[in-house]
């Protein structure tokens, strides 16, 4: 699961080993042509699983969420949206999947170490941490974990 698209994400699907298993969102019905071939929906994530009844249908092997957060039309990078968008993700997670979050540094309120705490906290707790990269040269924090089994 892959959110947000754009005309660079066409082929992202053909970077997996399972493109067929390669599902898209955005909230923008102006990208939905970029959006996975193999299965896109126009909505907001973090009403996905409402709109689709999909945390009772899906269960994603990965779930990417990078550089939504901070990015018009996310609205303003307020706490409570980022910890609305982890809560959604980790129900579309199955046990065993991982996840990626890559939220924006750049802005003067949301620091890398205020991610670093935010990884610390439920659910991404139970996660096993793989990766975290806070002060690369990307304006995103990356962070990918393993859910438990
Ligand atoms: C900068 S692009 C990032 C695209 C891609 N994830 C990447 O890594 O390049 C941000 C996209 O997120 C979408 N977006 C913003 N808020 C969203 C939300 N709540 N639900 C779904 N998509 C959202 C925007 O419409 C935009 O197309």
């Amino acid at each position: 699961m892959f959110v947000g698209v754009g005309p660079y994400t066409n082929w992202y699907h053909e970077l997996v080993q399972t493109p067929e298993r390669f599902k898209t969102v955005d909230i923008r019905d102006s990208v939905a042509m970029h959006g996975s071939p193999f299965g896109h929906w126009t909505c907001d994530f973090c009403k996905f699983g409402i709109m689709f009844d999909a945390s009772s249908k899906f269960l994603f092997d990965h779930v990417c969420i990078y550089g939504i957060l901070n990015y018009k039309p996310a609205h303003e990078n307020r706490l409570e949206l980022v910890r609305d968008f982890i809560k959604h993700a980790d129900e579309l997670v199955k046990p065993g999947g991982t996840f990626m979050f890559g939220p924006n540094r750049s802005d003067e309120r949301t620091t890398a170490e205020m991610w670093a705490e935010e990884m610390k906290r439920p659910p991404l707790d139970g996660y096993e941490e793989m990766y975290f990269n806070f002060d690369g040269f990307l304006e995103n924090c990356v962070w990918r974990g393993r859910k438990s089994l």
